[in-house]
């Protein structure tokens, strides 16, 4: 559905993507995990056509984003952060704008409306509106023309963690009525929470790639036991082909005496796997 390949993006003599592939399957929810400054933004204006690059061809619906038409373009649903709303209008009146241009009809806006429960605010003029409620206008907007392929860029930057799994809930509803999600995101837990595949993106470069617990695992290098006694005490075991059976050993004995309360293996997160790989925090 989507592929790109070796796309290389300056700006001036400044170089924002290096020779960037990947592809992204039908039915998934794509994720560019990437500190600021990483290239995100760029990426997603590359894909829908609104950025020309020097190198490397991107294929979206099997066109390459050079010849998108109008009508291709109608396709997509986009939400970035500079696509802003008229603070003057209502919710409603900003959605009937776009209704007009991609030629939907007063349904689809109550439809959408709905979806992202903003009926009851549907005449509020967009200035009183909460920070989260204006983030879901947006997202309603994009997802009005019903689109095949959704780009959200940092869809719950600097939201409240209600909010953000609300918008979560209405990404996942999409995607399993078989729209195509690529988003952008420097969080984490999101990325671990919401996507199925992830590409990690630092300084223009893609480092690793593969699903969220697919990477944690490849990263796994210090494997870890964790058990927790009756007593509250926490123990964290090193289990590596020399000491298997010393560790086995401890935790036959907190089992024998009665004190085992809990026990699980330890992963990385993706912070650590990213911190790894490039030496910097996702987030600073
Ligand atoms: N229009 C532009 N002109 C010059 N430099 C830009 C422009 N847009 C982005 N950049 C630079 O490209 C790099 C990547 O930016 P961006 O894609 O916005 O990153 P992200 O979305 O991951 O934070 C940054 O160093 C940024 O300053
Ligand atoms: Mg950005």
């Amino acid at each position: 559905m989507i592929s790109v390949a070796g796309i290389s993006k300056s700006f001036g003599n400044k170089k924002v993507l290096d020779e960037v592939s990947f592809t992204v399957e039908d039915g998934e929810i794509f994720g560019l995990l990437g500190p600021s400054g990483a290239g995100k933004t760029t990426l997603i204006r590359v894909l829908t056509g609104q950025l020309r690059f020097e190198e490397g061809e991107a294929m979206v619906m099997g066109k390459r984003v050079s010849q998108l038409s109008g009508s291709d373009k109608k396709q997509f649903g986009v939400m970035m952060d500079d696509f802003g709303l008229y603070e003057r209008l209502t919710c409603y009146q900003n959605l009937r704008v776009f209704a007009d241009i991609y030629g939907v009809d007063d349904a689809a806006i109550h439809s959408v409306l709905s979806e992202v429960k903003l009926q009851d605010a549907q005449k509020k003029e967009v200035s009183k509106l909460s920070k989260g409620m204006k983030e879901r206008l947006r997202l309603a907007r994009a997802l009005l023309s019903r689109p095949k392929v959704l780009f959200l860029d940092e869809p719950t930057s600097g939201l409240d963690p209600q909010t953000s799994s609300e918008i979560h809930e209405i990404i996942r509803k999409r995607k399993d009525a078989g729209t195509i999600i690529f988003l952008t995101t420097h969080n984490m837990t999101e990325a671990e929470k919401l996507c199925d595949h992830l590409v990690l993106l630092n300084e223009g470069h893609i480092v690793e790639s593969g699903s969220p617990k697919e990477l944690c695992l490849r990263y796994d290098h210090q494997k870890r036991i964790e058990v927790e006694k009756n007593d509250g005490e926490v123990l964290s075991l090193e289990v590596d082909e020399g000491n298997v059976e010393t560790t086995a050993g401890r935790i036959a004995e907190i089992l024998r005496c009665g004190e085992l309360r809990t026990i699980h293996s330890k992963e990385p997160n993706l912070e650590t796997v990213f911190m790894e790989l490039t030496g910097r925090e996702l987030e600073v």
